[in-house]
């Protein structure tokens, strides 16, 4: 039998849903009276948040517990496993690894108290419930709280693309109340967040009775005084509406920044992913979007070697990442997963098949990440600073199109700082501080930008400075 624990550590895998719901157990824990284990200390709850989205991410659970499980000059930690894991494989993963005391799914984490509880007491607790949105009425006041926030506002999902395990470990679609969001947004404000980004699996399906959308939410925080960023992620193309369209031209706080996976160019492909959308409907919206806020930075998400995928049809993913010029993008190899339909697929794609297609188009695309980068280049912009960089006196902080940008300041996490940008690698730039913004400019979105002129600007003169 494990003793009751007084400290625990949370460590979350996957997408940045699991972030936020890594964040509120820690707070649930916290209101329990327990405390984060320190920097390198062992905790007595280990709380593994995983991912069950390809089948690395859903086996490196087993691992990390067998190391738990033997913890160095220590007693093994009580272990929780959480997340889409614990949903997908429930009562399997302590019948797998004895060593697992909790199992808890996603929709069930508000009930992790009481299960730590009946893990102390000599007892194994699994809990894979899933009440549509009754964990968040059960959860406690925000704390703690970075200069940018995650939010979740929709959960699951109805659209079943046949590759995927979320609609299975996350459920239904479901939008929380407009007012609890709302609320809730005000409370991380009050923390000290400066930015919020709305999170969904299909976060752009998020409606209410009223009828009102995500652009109704987004204008809803952009009225909230203290803040200044919103982002939102990730969306489906299905749901692109023209109201959401509009609102990147019109809401000055909304980033110009656009998560939308396509996964494959070619539309057989698209049709026996169950997409609903075309090669030509994607590169529509995007011309759309484009129109509405013509900076905005597009990235994605690819499926290289889905059943049956020709090289036509990958060449024609190839040439839908050219028509579309990213950004920044995401790109696996296909895994089948567990009670997917695409999983019975014939034609499964041979693995070196996939490797060398996923080699090409990581090429294409990192090009394309480094020419978006480079344009950067010579931008005077505002900077949110979000942690520390690994030089003294460096900060590291986020551009409006979510670049990672250095910068040597006296300015504080949090603050929200001009920059003039000054080099582009692959993965990050290099900024110089510039002077802040004089009162009355930067009126509109594409104002708080512009570009250096080696004539006689102001920009260049302070990057001269
Ligand atoms: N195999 C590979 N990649 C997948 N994704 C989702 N399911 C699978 C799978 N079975 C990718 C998609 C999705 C992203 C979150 O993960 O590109 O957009
Ligand atoms: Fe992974 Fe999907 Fe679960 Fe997020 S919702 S943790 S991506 S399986």
């Amino acid at each position: 039998m494990k003793p009751a624990p007084r400290t625990f550590q949370v460590k979350s895998f996957g997408c940045q849903m699991n972030v936020y719901d890594g964040a509120r157990m820690a707070e649930l824990l916290e209101a329990e009276g327990m405390s984060a284990a320190g920097e390198g200390a062992d905790a007595d709850l280990v709380v593994l948040n995983t991912c069950h989205i390809r089948e690395k991410a859903a086996e490196k659970v087993y691992s990390d517990i067998g190391r738990l499980a033997k913890r160095p000059g220590g007693a093994a930690p009580m272990i929780a496993v959480a997340g889409c894991v614990a949903q997908a494989e429930g009562a399997e993963i302590p019948r797998r690894a004895p060593a697992v005391d909790i199992v808890v799914g996603p929709q069930a984490y508000h009930n992790l108290p009481a299960l730590v509880r009946q893990a102390a007491a000599g007892g194994r607790a699994l809990d894979t419930g899933m009440p549509p949105l009754s964990k968040f009425g059960a959860l406690p006041a925000r704390r703690r709280q970075g200069p940018s926030a995650f939010l979740t506002v929709q959960e699951g999902c109805d659209k079943f693309c046949t590759y995927c395990v979320v609609p299975y470990t996350r459920g239904a679609e479901i939008s929380r109340p407009f007012g609890a969001i709302v609320d809730e947004a005000r409370a991380l404000i009050d923390m000290g967040a400066r930015e919020i980004v709305l999170l969904g699996q299909n976060v752009n399906a998020w409606r209410d009775d009223e009828e009102r959308g995500l652009d109704d939410l987004i204008r809803a925080l952009d009225a909230l005084p203290g803040l200044a960023r919103i982002r939102y992620t990730t969306s489906h193309p299905g749901d692109m509406t023209e109201g959401l369209i509009r609102a990147h031209a019109e809401v000055e706080k909304l980033m110009p920044y656009l998560h939308l996976p396509v996964q494959s160019g070619s539309d057989r492909v698209l049709k026996a992913m169950n997409r609903s959308h075309t090669a030509e409907s994607y590169l529509r919206i995007i011309e759309r979007v484009r129109a509405a806020r013509p900076d905005i930075a597009v990235s994605g998400d690819f499926i290289v070697g889905f059943p049956g995928e020709t090289d036509a049809e990958f060449e024609a993913t190839l040439a839908i990442v050219a028509a579309v010029n990213y950004a920044q993008a995401f790109s696996f190899k296909y895994s089948p997963r567990p009670g997917t339909p695409a999983a019975e697929m014939d034609e499964q794609v041979p693995a070196e098949v996939m490797d060398e297609r996923l080699q090409r188009l990581q090429a294409s695309l990192g090009r394309q990440q480094l020419a978006f980068n480079q344009a950067s280049v010579g931008l005077c912009t505002d900077l949110l600073l979000e942690r520390p960089g690994r030089k003294p006196g460096q900060l590291i902080g986020k551009s409006p199109w979510l670049q990672s940008v250095h910068l040597e300041t006296g300015a504080a996490i949090g603050d929200l700082v001009a920059v003039d940008l000054v080099s582009a690698g692959p993965n990050s730039l290099a900024g110089r501080a510039a002077p802040t913004w004089l009162p009355g400019e930067g009126r509109g979105p594409a104002a708080r930008t512009e570009r250096l002129d080696p004539g006689l600007r102001r920009g260049t003169a302070r990057v001269a400075a």
